[in-house]
């Protein structure tokens, strides 16, 4: 495995043609997605600035253009009409000033009449790299320029460096803007501050901490934070750190939610009970960022990266890692997110096989699984004697259903554990699969749960096997991303 030296990890892009020989041999990967966000080169992680603007959905990601290491961090561009089809639309942000001269990290987007503003952590660090987090904003206009405003506020003295990731929101009761950014305590403690506005450009002041009633000691840092109004309830989306959950393996950064009442005045955040919910109960998702629905204020737009801080990927040594996970609608229902797949998608299903007729796994399909009841197991593949794939079987009498990707040939991450189990206490009905050149996303019972994993099949994993009382449609599906390099 390759060490990264410092200067490695943070040399700036000069030319695109740097890159280039590099985006030309990772394209030659098996492991390429087709109809996933992935990094153009390098490492991706977090999905940025998602919005809907004029007609175009645009979805930015943290990007490395050297290799799969975390070091200087751009915003690359994605742009959609639907959704599901996606293209690359070069670099937006570059650490390019004094203020984010060691990476522009993660931040939102708000739409206005005629531009989009992005608001986003300038990762500063001085020669001694101390770290001095700025909030930083862009203007980029509808004609394509993006324009660098100052920065709207330095760090906060009374919390350590770790000040992150704004999230914008505007409250439409009391006409006034919020930026809610992830943060440690001096004792070490997971947190939101605030900062407030009557104008979106300016005049920014600190409001507070966020008081989250239940929750005021629940990790070290809380990264990514969002505050999303869906069908009544206020959720509250963020990402603790170092901290254990059950059930959840040795894996210590999380991505979860709680439901419940968000204060603005006041600044508290009610949960509804006292449970963190798990976003996604796979292997693979973080840092999820959401996008105000254009039609219906009551929905969300969810996207994460299928992927985790400090986690090593088998493309590491092709020099590539990271993609997003598909959009997902987000709803609340019986007091939990649910979160379904586009309708959108499938436009991509191309031919429909038999699954009678054939137990060769496309690459890239979409299995639909409906159970009539009882114990079902499903290996997804598998090799041509049944054994090994990743294994995915739900238990009637425990009511729960576990994936399990320990028996595949390519393991990793395994230190974080190499199951997960959901319980299910009304059963098994219907099982969702979105499967790419290397991932699997289960949606449960219509969203009722998900799994995103990343899975890296070899030659002889190409079999699927399923057994239990239940009717499967398998459909190829068309591919949704151009895998072309437009770095500018
Ligand atoms: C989460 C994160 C953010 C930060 C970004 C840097 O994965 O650590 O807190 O802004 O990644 O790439």
């Amino acid at each position: 495995m390759k060490i990264w030296t410092k200067e490695e990890r943070y040399r700036i892009l000069k030319s695109a043609d740097e890159i280039r020989p590099l985006h030309e041999r990772i394209i030659q990967s098996d492991y390429r997605q087709h109809y996933h966000i992935q990094s153009v080169t390098g490492l991706l992680n977090d999905p940025n600035g998602f919005v809907f603007h004029n007609g175009l959905w645009h979805l930015f990601y943290q990007w490395c253009p050297w290799g799969a290491v975390h070091g200087l961090k751009y915003w690359y561009h994605t742009v959609s009409e639907n959704l599901v089809t996606w293209q690359n639309k070069g670099v937006c942000i570059r650490p390019d000033t004094e203020y984010d001269n060691k990476g522009a990290y993660s931040g939102s987007a708000l739409p206005t009449e005629d531009s989009v503003y992005l608001y986003y952590t300038g990762n500063h660090r001085d020669e001694d790299w101390t770290r001095r987090p700025y909030t930083c904003l862009v203007h980029m206009k509808d004609g394509g320029t993006v324009q660098k405003l100052r920065p709207l506020f330095g760090a906060n003295e009374n919390y350590t460096e770790h000040q992150r990731d704004p999230k914008i929101i505007f409250n439409e009761q009391n006409g006034k803007y919020y930026l809610i950014i992830g943060a440690q305590t001096k004792d070490k403690r997971g947190c939101i501050i605030i900062y407030t506005s009557d104008s979106a450009t300016e005049n920014w002041h600190f409001a507070g901490e966020l008081k989250v009633i239940g929750f005021e000691n629940f990790g070290d840092m809380w990264e990514c934070p969002s505050i999303e109004s869906i069908s009544g309830y206020d959720v509250l989306i963020f990402c603790p750190q170092h901290i254990r959950l059950a059930g959840r393996g040795g894996a210590v950064h999380h991505s979860g939610y709680l439901l419940g009442h968000m204060d603005w005045e006041n600044l508290i955040f009610t949960p509804d009970n006292t449970s963190f919910h798990v976003l996604d109960f796979g292997f693979d998702a973080y840092a999820a960022e959401c996008a105000a629905n254009p039609d219906d204020k009551n929905k969300a737009t969810l996207v994460a990266w299928m992927g985790l801080p400090d986690a090593a990927y088998p493309t590491d040594e092709e020099e590539w890692s990271g993609c997003l996970t598909l959009p997902r609608e987000l709803r609340v229902r019986n007091r939990r997110l649910i979160q379904q797949p586009l309708d959108g998608l499938r436009q991509l299903r191309e031919e429909k096989i038999d699954p009678e007729c054939t137990d060769l796994l496309p690459r890239v399909c979409e299995m639909e699984i409906i159970s009539r009841g009882g114990n079902l197991t499903l290996r997804l593949f598998a090799r041509a004697d049944g054994s090994g794939g990743l294994v995915v079987t739900y238990d009637d009498t425990e009511k729960q259903i576990t994936i399990d990707r320990s028996q595949m040939n390519r393991r990793f991450n395994t230190e974080l554990g190499e199951q997960r189990t959901r319980p299910l206490p009304k059963g098994l009905f219907h099982l969702r699969f979105f499967i790419d050149r290397s991932s699997v996303e289960i949606f449960v019972n219509d969203g009722d749960a998900v799994f995103s994993s990343r899975i890296f099949p070899t030659e002889e994993e190409n079999r699927f096997e399923i057994d239990g009382d239940v009717s499967v449609h398998l459909w190829k599906l068309k591919r949704a991303v151009q895998d072309n390099f437009i770095v500018d």
